[in-house]
């Protein structure tokens, strides 16, 4: 595996790299979440190339960007032990050369307004940009992302496509331990009480699912129902919401739905979501 840090190293790589080029966006912090997206890329690609940047643009000022676990040393073996054929490990000044108040970034209306755009201003905008710039420094034909943050998975489908970027974005199912919870890195932050009340998020996702599987068209008494779940549990809770697969707001003829939801447990900030069908 090629360990790229500079542009010029990805320009060279790229240069040389045959067949279909599956990119990997992460953050690094690696876990069996990730390592799922590697096995998507591996299944469609010639060639996999994972990114590592803790970007700093998708933080808010009181969020977690100085907190949040680094381990570059593990996540490089992971990849290499994976079969990643090259891993882009950017400083913040390669991927900002102007500053982070001068960067030029990308919106993405609307969809970046509500769930957690709502609760993190500029949060997409950072997301969104730093992978616009990934798509144009690595050119890759396919790029992976988790269902595990469904949203971010829309709002970069719609950027890739209204910046006709010619990236073919899939999304990759959650994964979860085994008690439900989805792989996170910031699961790190739970102590071992908040641990084990932490599935609780998975359990009121599953139950919302099944009421309206078995038809309930009540749709605020199931929000109710799972933020009364997650604050029981002592989340301090975001959003418990139930969406058309669009993440519009369901109307009577909605037949496909994901339910989502966000809360904090501690210092951990926890996002899930799965989709229902009546
Ligand atoms: P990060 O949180 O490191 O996640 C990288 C990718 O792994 C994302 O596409 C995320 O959805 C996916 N992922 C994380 N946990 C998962 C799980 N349990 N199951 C399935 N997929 C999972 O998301 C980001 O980084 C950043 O916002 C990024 C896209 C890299 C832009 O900075």
């Amino acid at each position: 595996m090629k360990e790229l840090f500079t542009h010029t190293d990805v320009a060279y790589w790229r240069q040389n790299a045959t067949g279909r080029i599956g990119l990997v966006p992460t953050m690094g912090s690696l876990h069996a979440g990730h390592m799922h997206l590697v096995e998507a890329a591996h299944a469609e690609c010639d060639t996999v190339i994972a990114s590592v940047f803790v970007n700093p643009l998708q933080f808010g000022p009181d969020e977690d960007y100085e907190a949040y676990p680094r381990d570059y040393a593990s996540d490089r073996d992971q990849l290499a032990a994976a079969g990643v054929d090259g891993l882009f490990a950017p400083s913040v000044d390669t991927m900002y050369p102007r500053g982070l108040a001068a960067a030029t970034v990308v919106d993405v209306p609307g969809l970046t307004d509500i769930l957690c755009g709502a609760h993190r201003p500029g949060h997409f905008r950072g997301v969104v940009t730093v992978v616009a710039k990934l798509f144009n420094r690595i050119r890759p034909h396919l790029a992976f992302f988790g269902e595990k943050d469904f949203q971010q998975l829309a709002v970069i489908r719609r950027m890739a496509d209204d910046l006709a970027t010619g990236v073919e974005v899939r999304g990759v199912a959650v994964d979860r331990e085994p008690d439900g919870l989805a792989r996170s890195s910031r699961n790190a932050y739970l102590n071992d009480d908040q641990r084990q009340r932490a599935a609780v998020l998975y359990h009121a996702l599953l139950e919302a699912r099944d009421r309206l599987t078995s038809g309930s068209h009540d749709i605020a008494t199931i929000e109710e129902f799972g933020r009364q779940r997650l604050s029981d549990a002592g989340f301090q809770v975001d959003y418990f919401t139930v969406r058309a697969v669009n993440l519009n707001p369901p109307d009577t003829s909605t037949t496909e739905f994901r339910v989502l939801a966000a809360g904090w447990l501690g210092r951990a900030r926890l996002i899930d979501n799965l989709p229902a069908s009546r």
